[in-house]
């Protein structure tokens, strides 16, 4: 397995970071574009992920926060969405999106490139889909928390992404709850699954993350019997488990990659008090004051994160399996990939290199159709728009071309059909 990942991964630039790497050694490992084969991949990682930076540049890498300058924290009014994605509230507390959660594609991009260095196209192709499923397909808006008012021609109101149980949202997020868990609320902190990963360690890295991530997994197996992990949505917590060290770290002339202390970690996850006594304030995430993001020269993209999501399922396949229980806890039953694809991806390709992230995209863009039934009346120009954004993503990783998405064998999971609406 590790084998396969390594020469797959090679041909996209993809290396692993050691810590304490100087720039001249990670150039080396990247002229080479092969892997430190013996130690584990996921241990050997740095925090900027599966491409290692490359310097530090005060300048390019400063977010400036401080009070009084255009960025400040601002809290949400009583009118302004906040939800799930704690990076998406910091991002938006500070201006660095839309102070009332509502954006467009443009909007997104440039504000996580600013706030982040998020890679521009992997915005793009998850603003889209953000768009198309939870969002307002008319006026190419999105929610980054609740329900809003859409256009004029809309059928039914947005929900936005804090309720898109399993088209956006999913089970066994790093600290929030599974949605049935709590009553249809999977947007609000999850303080005991905070602080377990919190007191997990005292400075986080990747390996960390893909532990604590095993153990959420685990958890949602063992308690929620309607777990259910969609090809695209159940993606999405293991890779906002990567996000946390990716994007959150603090970067430094002494750590180049990255270094992610717990002080840094409240703050974006908006929980304040001392260890014993732990709060967490809705909406109030920040971007602490005196930090440097990731170089904007090394965005984290499409093909880092879904290096790092290959990575975690060499440690931990289980955790990137789809399929759900079946409607009792500790029923997980797998659902084989060849029958969801038409035979594109099996169990075994699914794996290697970068089929798991084309199948990440390639069943957002194929549920989307469905999604859109009841919200709008001519489907064309939204599929079109899907498919501007989501197709450059797809040739970056170098796709095979799914032509079949046949998903009667989730039926047998109760939590497939799951889906809370906002007055839960
Ligand atoms: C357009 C870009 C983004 C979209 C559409 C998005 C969307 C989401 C969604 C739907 C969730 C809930 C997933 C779940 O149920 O676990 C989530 C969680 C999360 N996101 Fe984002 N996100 C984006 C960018 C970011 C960025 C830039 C960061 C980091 C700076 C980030 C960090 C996280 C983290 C850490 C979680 C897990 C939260 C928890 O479990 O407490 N995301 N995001
Ligand atoms: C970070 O934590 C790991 C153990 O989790 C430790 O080995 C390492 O030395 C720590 N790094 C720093 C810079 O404190
Ligand atoms: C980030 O690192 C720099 C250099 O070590 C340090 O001065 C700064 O306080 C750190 N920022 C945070 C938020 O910890
Ligand atoms: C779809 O999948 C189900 C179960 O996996 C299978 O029984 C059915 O024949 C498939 N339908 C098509 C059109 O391939």
């Amino acid at each position: 397995m590790r084998v396969q990942l390594l020469s797959i991964f090679s041909a996209a630039q993809v290396v692993i970071a050691m810590p304490g790497m100087t720039p001249e050694m990670a150039a080396k490992v990247i002229a080479r574009q092969s892997l430190p084969s013996n130690l584990p991949l996921s241990s050997l990682e740095g925090n900027s992920g599966p491409i290692p930076s490359l310097g530090f540049d005060p300048v390019d890498q400063f977010v400036n926060v401080e009070p009084g300058t255009t960025h400040q924290f601002i809290a949400p009014g009583p009118n302004d969405e906040r939800g799930p994605c704690p990076g998406l509230n910091a991002a938006a507390n500070h201006g660095f999106l839309q102070r009332n959660g509502i954006n467009t594609i443009q909007q997104t991009v440039t504000g996580l490139s600013q706030a982040y260095s998020f890679g521009d196209e992997f915005a793009a192709a998850l603003s889209v889909i953000a768009i198309a499923l939870t969002g307002d397909p008319v006026a190419g808006t999105w929610s980054i928390g609740g329900p809003y008012s859409g256009a004029l021609g809309l059928l039914s109101e947005p929900e936005g992404i804090s309720f898109s149980h399993n088209q956006y949202e999913s089970d066994a997020s790093p600290a929030r709850y599974d949605a049935y868990l709590n009553n249809g609320d999977a947007h609000s902190l999850n303080l005991p699954r905070f602080d377990q990963l919190y007191f997990s360690a005292e400075n986080f890295t990747l390996d960390v993350l893909r532990d604590h991530n095993k153990l959420t997994n685990e958890y949602s197996v063992q308690n929620n019997p309607y777990f259910f992990s969609a090809p695209f949505a159940g993606l999405v917590p293991p890779i906002a488990h990567h996000f946390i060290v990716n994007l959150m770290s603090n970067h430094s002339a002494d750590n180049i990659q990255g270094y992610l202390n717990r002080d840094i970690l409240k703050t974006f996850f908006s929980v304040s008090g001392p260890d014993n006594a732990h709060v967490w304030s809705a909406g109030q995430e920040q971007i602490p004051q005196n930090w440097y993001k990731r170089p904007s020269t090394n965005p984290y993209g499409a093909v880092p994160a879904v290096a790092d999501v290959a990575i975690l399922a060499t440690k931990y396949p289980q955790v990137v399996e789809f399929g759900g229980n079946t409607g009792t806890v500790n029923s997980f039953t797998g659902v084989d990939p060849a029958d969801i694809s038409g035979g594109v991806y099996n169990a075994q390709t699914l794996l290697q290199g970068k089929n798991l992230g084309c199948f990440f995209f390639q069943a957002a863009q194929q549920g989307i159709p469905v999604a859109l039934s009841g919200i709008v009346s001519n489907l064309a120009p939204v599929v079109a728009l899907v498919n501007q954004y989501i197709s450059p993503v797809l040739s970056e990783l170098n796709c095979p071309a799914l032509n079949s998405f046949n998903t009667s064998a989730f039926d047998q999971f109760p939590g497939s059909k799951y889906r809370p609406q906002p007055s839960a």
